[in-house]
């Protein structure tokens, strides 16, 4: 049996989210139907996961859609699990109308892409939301303003960020404190074995000072992680796909790759494989709030939770053994 869930507080925050939760990139839409993610969304909640990440631009609002239908299926409470979703690219990009509505963090572009998640996703409210870049061209105040404004109405709990620097998160926090407006309380950046400055070293004061919270994407590497890539690109996998050719010479590091092979042996010695491994060693961070985990298959999602049985055996020892193959290869 898999050791119980646990569930941490989301940076200062009162809320509790899972230790492993479950995301919709790239997944929902082009590789899973709303059958399959009701029957991922299943496992995880049966697992204990109680947050499922989403954003307005994964499969320009489909992702949404996909998620909205999964749920309604479930019937689950609605204060039993957490959603999020995320704003920045917008999904009406094409004509020259739009030029307010795409790329950008302007007040008239977040106040209306919420409704247009709500409706998507078939909710009242969501429970998180996040800024999903930085938008140098609108000041700081007024998308904190926006946000904020957001969650008044009642159409989200919390905000935060995602991938924006430890000055333009301080800066929103302090913009916030000094107009007594809801502070973000959280980010969403990429944090994995070959991904760690910004969580370790950039945003290291901002835990104590202003009690950040984060909730990790890209645990495996979009799939690195697992082992799959040693020889080449597999069929079927995320590296296959034609939008997805841009990844593919990370995909298929060589150095990295190796490293991958070496740590297979260290997950075999604790009775586990690779990807939960990998999984484990971010869930071992106290910082971290919740690992986000991507499948595109149930089987994956299953092997993925067992990173729970691992976490507890990441000793120091092991923990060093895993910085020594990866450390020097990480960005
Ligand atoms: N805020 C942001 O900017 C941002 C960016 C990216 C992601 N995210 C969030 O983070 C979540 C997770 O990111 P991610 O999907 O990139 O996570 P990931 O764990 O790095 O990659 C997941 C992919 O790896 C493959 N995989 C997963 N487990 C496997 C296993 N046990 N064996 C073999 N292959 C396996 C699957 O792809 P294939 O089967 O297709 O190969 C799966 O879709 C996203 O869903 C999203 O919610 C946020």
């Amino acid at each position: 049996m898999e050791p119980a869930m646990q569930y941490r507080r989301l940076g200062r925050s009162g809320l509790q989210v899972s230790e492993l939760s479950l995301g919709s990139w790239i997944t929902y839409h082009n590789q899973v139907d709303t059958q399959a993610a009701t029957e991922m969304l299943a496992a995880a909640y049966d697992a204990g996961v109680n947050f499922f990440d989403n954003a307005e631009v994964y499969a320009l609002g489909k992702s949404e859609e996909v998620m909205g239908a999964a749920f309604k299926k479930l019937g689950w409470a609605r204060h039993r699990y957490i959603v999020s979703t995320k704003f920045f690219w917008g999904i009406d990009r094409d004509a020259a109308h739009t030029t307010n509505f795409k790329d950008t963090l302007n007040r008239k572009y977040l106040m209306q892409a919420i409704d247009g998640s709500l409706k998507r996703l078939q909710l009242d409210h969501v429970d998180l939301i996040y800024c999903h870049r930085p938008d140098p061209h609108t000041p700081i105040e007024e998308t904190v303003w926006a946000m904020s404004d957001i969650i008044r109405q009642g159409k989200a709990l919390y905000w935060g960020t995602s991938e924006w620097s430890a000055d333009e998160i301080r800066a929103a926090w302090a913009i916030a404190e000094r107009h007594h407006l809801h502070k973000p309380v959280m980010e969403q950046p990429q944090y994995n074995l070959f991904h760690r400055k910004r969580v370790e070293q950039e945003y290291a004061r901002l835990y104590e000072d202003i009690g950040l919270g984060l909730t990790t994407w890209s645990p495996l590497a979009s799939g690195l992680l697992t082992g799959k890539y040693k020889s080449g690109i597999p069929e079927g996998s995320r590296g296959a796909m034609e939008n997805m050719a841009w990844m593919r010479d990370q995909l298929q590091d060589p150095a990295r790759n190796k490293a991958v092979g070496e740590l297979e042996g260290i997950a075999a010695e604790l009775g586990g494989n690779v990807a939960q491994l990998a999984i484990a060693w971010i869930n071992s961070n106290p910082r971290v709030s919740t690992v986000i985990l991507g499948a595109s298959k149930l089987a994956q999602l299953q092997d993925n939770l067992g990173a729970l049985a691992l976490t507890p055996k990441l000793t120091p020892e092991v923990l060093a053994r895993i910085d020594a193959l990866c450390k020097p290869l990480a960005a």
